[in-house]
């Protein structure tokens, strides 16, 4: 059940984002970690910069910039496929101004989102994957990851917005970007907890 799916070679309509991440290629390989800190972690006071989303991200997102170099990961897809830069997905930029408001490289960097979502319309965007609901369903027609205990199947793509109780589900739940790639049926658990596809039978 290992069919090679066809990855979009899209060329996202960048934003006036350029962001001065890594554009080369995707290696298994550990970036350089001898980037030069610009904004003063090496001083004694941790020196405070205005956010702008043309900034260099990766002075304090140190995690997340080596997973757009880590063929594993999908961020590095996604430079690879589609140029992007962190912008390219984070897109809230309102929203990312206020998180960002005093943050300096020294403090603790998030785990995750909090404030912002990474939320279908992005992915979703002209010259992304805007494919319509039926070439969804195309790309993962085959995929039978979604089994329940009781034979019930269901495509991936069909999840999404199915019934109100899905009404949350992201496609980053699925498709995580700086983290090890999850199954897509245990995203299914938190809610689905009998391992049944379904609510309001058993009680
Ligand atoms: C000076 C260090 C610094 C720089 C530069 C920086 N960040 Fe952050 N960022 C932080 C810190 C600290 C937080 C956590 C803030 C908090 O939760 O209070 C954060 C939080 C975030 C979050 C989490 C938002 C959420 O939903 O909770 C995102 C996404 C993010 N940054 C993206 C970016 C992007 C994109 C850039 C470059 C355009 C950038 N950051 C540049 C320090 C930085
Ligand atoms: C956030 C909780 C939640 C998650 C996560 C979740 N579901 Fe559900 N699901 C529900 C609820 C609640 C219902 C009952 C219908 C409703 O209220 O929307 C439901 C109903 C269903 C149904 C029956 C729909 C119908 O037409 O009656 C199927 C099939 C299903 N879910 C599949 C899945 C699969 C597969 C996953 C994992 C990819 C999943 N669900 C993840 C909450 C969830
Ligand atoms: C319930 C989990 C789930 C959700 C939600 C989900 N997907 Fe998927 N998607 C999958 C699985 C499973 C596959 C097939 C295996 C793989 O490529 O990871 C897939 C395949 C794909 C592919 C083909 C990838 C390739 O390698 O060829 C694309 C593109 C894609 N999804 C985009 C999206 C977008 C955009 C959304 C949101 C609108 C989304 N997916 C939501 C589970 C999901
Ligand atoms: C292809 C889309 C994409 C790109 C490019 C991208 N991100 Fe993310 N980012 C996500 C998604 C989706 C999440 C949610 C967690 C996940 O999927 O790993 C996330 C989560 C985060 C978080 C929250 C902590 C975490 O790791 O979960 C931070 C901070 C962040 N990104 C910063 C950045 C920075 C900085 C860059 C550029 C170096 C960047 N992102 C590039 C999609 C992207
Ligand atoms: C196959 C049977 C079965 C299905 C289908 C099922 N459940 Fe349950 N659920 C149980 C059983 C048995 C318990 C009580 C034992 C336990 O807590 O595990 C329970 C307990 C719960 C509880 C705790 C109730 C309480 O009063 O403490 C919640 C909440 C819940 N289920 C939600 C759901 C939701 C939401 C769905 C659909 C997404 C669902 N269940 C589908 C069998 C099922």
């Amino acid at each position: 059940m290992d069919k090679a799916l066809p990855i979009r070679k899209a060329f996202c309509v960048l934003s006036a984002v350029a962001v001065a991440v890594v554009l080369a290629s995707c290696s298994s390989q550990q970036p350089a970690a001898d980037k030069p800190v610009e904004n003063g972690a090496n001083a004694s006071e941790p020196v405070q910069v205005a956010w702008s989303p043309d900034m260099d991200c990766t002075t304090c997102h140190t995690a997340e910039g080596a997973t757009m170099e880590d063929g594993a990961m999908g961020a590095c897809t996604h430079v690879q496929q589609a140029q992007a830069v962190c912008g390219t997905c984070h897109t809230d930029e309102a929203s990312l101004a206020g998180v960002h408001e005093g943050a300096t490289a020294t403090d603790t960097m998030p785990k995750k989102l909090k404030a912002t979502t990474v939320d279908a319309k992005t992915c979703q965007a002209a010259g992304c994957h805007d494919e319509s609901q039926d070439e969804m369903l195309a790309l993962t027609a085959d995929v039978a990851d979604l089994t329940d205990s009781q034979g019930t199947q269901v495509n991936p793509h069909e999840v999404m917005g199915k019934t109100a109780g899905h009404a949350d589900i992201l496609c980053t739940d699925c498709h995580t970007m700086h983290k090890a790639k999850v199954n897509a049926a245990d995203t299914c658990v938190s809610c689905h907890h009998a391992g049944v596809y379904e609510c309001n039978t058993c009680h």
